[in-house]
C-alpha cells in the first residue's frame, strides 16, 4: 500500500550535519520525497505535534531542543512507508537502537531527547501530522 509520512529532521540533525546522511537513507529504501521546508519550531506547534507528552516532566526540555535551531520537515512516499520509516529510524531510545538504524548510529545515548529524526507512528498521526506542516498544495 503506497502510504505518505511526515519526517522532520530535528535540529540535532541539522547541528550534526546529518541532513543528506539521513534523507540518503530513506531514499534507498525507496521512498520518495513529496514535500520539504526548512522552519523553526514554535509553542503552539509542539504543543500539538506533542500533545501525548504535554504532562510528561521532560516535556519543557523536549520543546527547547525542537525550538533551539531550524528543523527540516518533510513529506515522505512509498509501499507501507509509515512502518518503512520507523524500521529506519529504529526505536524512540538511541541507547535501544540497533547499529544500522539512523538513531542507533547517531542518536544520543545518554539522552532520549537528541534522537536526529521524527517519524509518523500510523496513519491516523501520518495525516494529522502532515496537515499540521504543509498545505495540500504544497504536497507535490
Ligand atoms: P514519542 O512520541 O514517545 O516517541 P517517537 O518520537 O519515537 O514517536 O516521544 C516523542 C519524543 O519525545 C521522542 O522522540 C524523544 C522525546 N522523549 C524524551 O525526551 N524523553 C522520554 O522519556 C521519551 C519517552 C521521549
Amino acid at each position: 500500500m503506497t502510504e505518505k509520512t511526515l519526517v522532520i529532521l530535528k535540529p540535532d540533525c541539522m547541528e550534526k550535519k546529518l541532513a543528506g546522511t539521513v534523507l540518503a537513507r530513506f531514499e534507498a529504501a525507496d521512498l520518495e520525497v513529496k514535500a520539504c521546508k526548512m522552519i523553526r519550531m514554535t509553542d503552539p506547534v509542539l504543543r500539538e505535534h506533542y500533545a501525548h507528552l504535554i504532562d510528561k516532566p521532560f516535556f519543557g526540555f523536549l520543546s527547547n531542543y525542537m525550538k533551539r535551531n531550524p528543523v527540516i520537515v518533510l513529506v515522505l512516499e512509498g509501499e507501507n512507508a509509515i512502518a518503512t520509516t520507523r524500521k529506519i529510524l529504529g526505536p524512540t531510545k538511541s541507547a535501544d537502537a540497533p547499529a544500522g538504524t539512523i538513531r542507533g548510529d547517531f542518536g544520543d545515548k545518554e539522552i532520549v531527547t537528541f534522537n536526529i529524526c521524527h517519524a509518523s507512528d500510523s496513519p491516523e498521526s501520518a495525516t494529522a501530522e502532515i496537515s499540521r506542516f504543509f498545505k495540500p498544495e504544497e504536497v507535490f
